[in-house]
């Protein structure tokens, strides 16, 4: 893929009103490109500018992401305001905190209908326009808890390494069609992710997991200490969009690096010690 020189790229963004996605909103239209930024609510996400900013190249969309229908009528909207699509960056999703036995039916769906489900319904919209133009860039942002996993974080864990695997094949599928795909996987970043809007705790705990209580009281009080600069991170994300170059996985945050490095240590180990048993169940070649 080639990212345009000569015109303002286009690009779509989900999750915008705050954190992250509101940062790669104001850097893109820093930039001169054009935006079409997704949110559940566009008040909040005009309020989050502020009025000190053009948003002549901005289109707001409200979007229930879950709703295949909603998602293809935006994507619709966009390539006709803007004659195109670029860049999808998938960013949109929340945290859950709690205990396996502790989450819900209900829970469990409403984590993968946003982080799994709504990333699919924008992939189905998004994939035929960038298929057919040859060329284009897709960004799912997951999380390093999309390599690895951490107790109380299961829910949270599964619909980021479901985004995992969709992306991996996802990217080997469009790979000749010109579109590339990006996987971002930050650490700790210092946007709204740990407050209390955005991380959501189980309806009804046990008193069996007191760590994840404990867990669950520093992650909140953790908001505003976080190692990761958004700013920093929406820049990255941008440039390496911008440059085309880069690995399928980008690390963000050397607190993802170390926690990615052990999970690879840990896998390499498990690989190391089963050798011998993987392959005693093979059939026996002659
Ligand atoms: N911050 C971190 O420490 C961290 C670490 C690893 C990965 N991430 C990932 O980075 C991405 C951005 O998160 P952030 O750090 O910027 O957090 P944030 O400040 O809480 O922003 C999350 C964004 O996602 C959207 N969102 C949240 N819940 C949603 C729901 N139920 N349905 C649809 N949209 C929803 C919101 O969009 P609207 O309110 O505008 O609809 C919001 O703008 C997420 O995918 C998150 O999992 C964050």
């Amino acid at each position: 893929m080639s990212f345009p020189t000569d015109r303002p790229a286009t690009w779509f963004v989900t999750g915008t009103s705050r954190g992250l996605g509101l940062e790669l909103v104001k850097q893109l239209i820093e930039r001169g490109d054009n935006v079409a930024a997704t949110t559940r609510s566009t008040e909040r996400l005009r309020s989050a500018l502020g009025d000190g900013i053009d948003t002549s190249r901005l289109l707001p969309l409200a979007v229930d992401l879950r709703d295949d229908e909603s998602v293809a009528q935006a994507v619709h909207q966009t390539v006709e305001r803007f004659g195109g699509l670029d860049v999808v960056v998938n960013n949109a999703g929340y945290g859950f905190l709690a205990a396996v036995e502790e989450t819900t039916d209900r829970d469990v769906r409403a984590m993968l209908d946003v982080q799994v489900v709504g990333v699919w319904n924008m992939l189905r919209a998004a994939v035929p326009v960038l298929r057919r133009q040859n060329s284009g860039h897709i960004v799912n942002v997951s999380s390093i808890l999309g390599l690895t996993a951490v107790p109380g974080w299961a829910l949270y864990c599964a619909g980021k390494f479901a985004l995992e695997g969709l992306s991996e094949a996802l990217a080997a599928e469009v790979a000749s069609f010109g579109v590339k795909v990006t996987i971002v996987e930050p650490g700790y970043f210092r946007t709204d992710f740990l407050t209390k809007d955005s991380l959501a705790l189980p309806a009804a705990t046990t008193d069996a997991y007191p760590a994840i209580r404990e867990m669950t009281s520093n992650h909140l009080s953790l908001q505003g200490n976080q190692l990761g600069d958004p700013v920093k991170g929406a820049a990255a994300i941008i440039g390496q969009v911008v440059s085309g170059a880069g690995p399928l996985r980008q690390l963000l945050g050397s607190d993802a690096h170390s926690y990615a490095t052990a999970k690879v240590d840990a896998l390499r180990a498990n690989l190391d010690a089963t050798t011998q048993t993987a392959a005693a169940t093979d059939f026996r070649t002659a």
